[in-house]
């Protein structure tokens, strides 16, 4: 996994908690890697599910709670991180269906080693946006708080409907609402 996530995640932590706070999250995490990340790094992915664990233990938030708060963080991350991908595009619908084929595309690029999920869309109506979520490291909370945030930041309601199949991909039901 990419250090920009963990980079990212340890920021969120900082700004709910304090600099004490990830000093101690990460001293009692025992990482392979230390848990010295810089943000062009590769890190195995098991080290942002050990850290996401103990943070749920220290904070007693529910590990999908953090990971869509996290989601939401992110966005707004890359919205300041990378702005080519928001240039003409001013509505999220128009933003999540080209996750798969323009954003994630132009992601391998930068990070040739990026581990990246997969995104089947379809717009059955005007305002409406189903996605398929599938991953084999099962980060549907991640997604779910990426699309939240991807809303919030275009700042016209939508609902966002999810449902978990058996298999472990996630549709996501995106219907702007007004
Ligand atoms: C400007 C927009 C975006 C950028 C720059 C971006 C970039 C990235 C990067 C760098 C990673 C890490 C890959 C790795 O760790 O090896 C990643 C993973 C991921 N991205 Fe995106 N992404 C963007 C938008 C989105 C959106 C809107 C979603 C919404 C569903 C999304 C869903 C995910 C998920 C869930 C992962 C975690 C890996 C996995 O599930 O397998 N991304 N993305």
């Amino acid at each position: 996994m990419k250090g920009i996530v963990f980079t990212e995640l340890l920021e969120m932590v900082g700004q709910m908690k304090s600099e004490d706070f990830v000093d101690e999250l990460i001293e009692t995490c025992d990482l392979p890697s230390g848990g010295a990340y810089t943000a062009v790094g590769t890190y195995p992915h098991q080290e942002a599910i050990t850290i996401v664990m103990r943070l749920s233990e220290m904070t007693g938030m529910p590990p999908g709670d953090l990971l869509r708060a996290f989601g939401n963080h992110l966005f707004g991350r890359f919205a300041v991180l990378y702005p080519v991908f928001f240039e003409h595009v001013d509505n999220a619908i128009d933003f999540l269906s080209q996750i798969e084929d323009v954003i994630h595309v132009e992601v391998r690029k930068l990070y040739p080693d990026a581990e990246l999920p997969t995104f089947d869309s379809s717009r059955p109506e005007d305002g409406r946006l189903d996605l398929i979520y599938r991953s084999e490291r099962h980060m549907g909370d991640l997604a779910e708080g990426l699309i939240t945030g991807c809303v919030a930041y275009y700042g016209v309601p939508h609902r966002v409907e999810r449902s978990d199949d058996a298999n472990g991909s996630v549709l996501f039901r995106i219907t702007r609402l007004g």
